[in-house]
């Protein structure tokens, strides 16, 4: 698909048709999903390797609450924009993981400084990710 032709608005990256945007506040994971949802976005959602590749070099210092949560279903993971199921990409998470620590570990974030995914208490602050389609300019 071409998508030369697809812009993001200031202050999103771009990759593909999709636009990201790293937050500078920290929150709990659904307090960052409404976030995105007021920026006419939703948490990400991770379908390529190249996409998680992409997004886990631009963590600098921080963790990232992604678009990813077993909260409906312990554990079966989904995507919250599109409520379709995840199956687990072993070379995404963290080693270990997801293994819903204490049971109460059910949203998803990139782990710093370990960079692969873990599961965490969807109450943690950390801060999020949002993506949203490109537009045309
Ligand atoms: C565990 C993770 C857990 C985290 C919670 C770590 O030590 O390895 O699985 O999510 O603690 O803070
Ligand atoms: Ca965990």
């Amino acid at each position: 698909m071409a998508t030369d032709n697809l812009v993001c608005e200031e202050g999103w990256l771009k990759l593909r048709s999709s636009c990201y945007f790293m937050s500078k506040m920290s929150t709990t994971w659904e307090v960052g999903r409404q976030e995105c949802i007021a920026l006419n976005s939703d948490l990400v959602k991770i379908t390529r390797d190249e996409e998680y590749k992409f997004l886990r070099k631009l963590i600098n210092l921080n963790n990232y609450y992604i678009g990813l949560s077993d909260l409906q279903e312990e554990g079966t993971y989904r995507w919250v924009a599109d409520d379709t199921i995840h199956q687990i990409v072993k070379s995404w998470w963290r080693e270990g993981e997801p293994n819903n620590s204490s049971s109460g570990e059910h949203c998803v974030h990139y782990h710093y400084p370990d960079e692969g995914l873990n599961d965490i208490s969807c109450d943690t602050k950390f801060r999020y990710i949002c993506e949203k389609p490109g537009h045309l300019a």
